[in-house]
């Protein structure tokens, strides 16, 4: 039995907002920004963000897995890696869900690196309560600490296509 979290009229509604948002942050920078997609999660949420953002952009994927189950198994492998020079641009990286931020931070210093202009992140969903170990810039919406799926979220590889947030009762 899944419950409806966020709607897809709410996640719609407020990803557009997210996307005048960030096109107002970087519009006096620059008029073009790299967004970096962290797969498989941010799919539907990269998808529908760059939609909304009024500036060129251009996109990487990157995929790491910390994750097996519903609980984190401490452990981060790099699957693939962006394929785009980001030295001297302005780097948005796309997150479906910060949790600890263990993966995220991991992903942030390797970035870091390349040496961007600017190196932010947005992310759809936040746990509250969680002590993460990164500020993103822009959020989405804060959620209580419950494991969801939907949008993009799985459990086990399951839900993903779900077009609502949304959490399975009686896992957690
Ligand atoms: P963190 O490293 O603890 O911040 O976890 C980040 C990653 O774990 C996210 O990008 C998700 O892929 C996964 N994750 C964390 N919490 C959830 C959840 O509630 N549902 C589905 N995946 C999650």
């Amino acid at each position: 039995m899944i419950e409806v979290l966020i709607s897809s009229e709410q996640i719609k509604e407020r990803v557009k907002q997210m996307g005048k948002e960030i096109t107002e942050y970087y519009k006096d920078k620059t008029d073009t920004i790299h967004a970096v997609c962290v797969l498989k999660g941010s799919i539907h949420f990269f998808s529908d963000l760059v939609q909304n953002i009024d500036l060129n952009v251009e996109y990487s994927f990157i995929q790491v897995a910390s994750y097996s189950g519903v609980s984190s198994t401490g452990r981060i492998r790099v699957k693939s890696w962006i394929d785009e020079p980001i030295e001297n641009k302005y780097v948005i990286v796309v997150e479906d869900i910060l949790d600890t931020g263990l993966t995220l931070s991991y992903i942030l210093d390797y970035l870091r690196r390349y040496r961007p202009a600017d190196l932010k992140v947005v992310t759809l969903l936040k746990k509250l309560g969680r002590n993460s170990q990164v500020t993103p810039d822009f959020v989405g919406f804060e959620i209580e600490d419950k494991f969801v799926i939907g949008y993009g979220l799985d459990y086990n590889e399951k839900y993903r296509n779900l077009p609502y947030v949304g959490w399975v009762k009686g896992n957690g």
